[in-house]
């Protein structure tokens, strides 16, 4: 089977995971992601590459997005941060690049009661799932799912 390339997707404030308030989005940093993704799909993990991209603006990662496009890219891991709740312009981006996205947040953004807003998302509807509220682990289910669909 041909190698399926995936991008990690990750936009504001997703710089320092692992660091940044690790009572809410975990300990755990993306460099334990090749691990988990090993024990989730064990030989098939070998047939899979990952390229990892990070952005604190919109714009850019509206161009990563497209580059996905043109690069063809098997799917993307998109933790869209707080742009998860407000970006009107990634959820246009996503309907029509035609490369099958996950949502993923690393907390669970529906059990965040206190601030409603976080439980809207205006990506979601353009996306094939979303995976919530495992920290990085969230990231490696993604990617199982992009390769159940992919090759579906
Ligand atoms: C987040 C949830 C968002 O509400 C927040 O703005 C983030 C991270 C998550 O991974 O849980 O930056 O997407």
């Amino acid at each position: 089977m041909k190698t399926r390339k995936y991008l990690i997707l990750n936009g504001p404030n997703l710089g320092h995971i692992g660091t940044r308030q690790p009572e809410i989005y975990g300990a755990k940093g993306l460099d334990s992601l090749p691990e988990l993704l090993k024990e989730l799909l064990g030989e098939a993990a070998g047939g899979i590459e990952l390229v990892f991209h990070q952005s604190n603006f919109e714009g850019n990662l509206i161009d990563r997005l497209e580059m996905a496009r043109r690069e063809e890219l098997d799917g993307v891991a998109f933790n869209a941060g707080a742009l998860t709740h407000t970006s009107l312009a990634l959820a246009d981006c996503l309907a029509w690049i035609g490369v099958p996205c996950v949502e993923v947040h690393l907390s669970n953004i529906f059990a965040r009661t206190d601030e409603p807003l976080r439980q809207q998302s205006l990506m979601g509807k353009a996306c094939i799932g979303v995976v919530a509220g495992f920290g990085i682990l969230g990231y490696a289910l993604a990617v199982l799912a992009l390769e159940r669909h992919v090759n579906r």
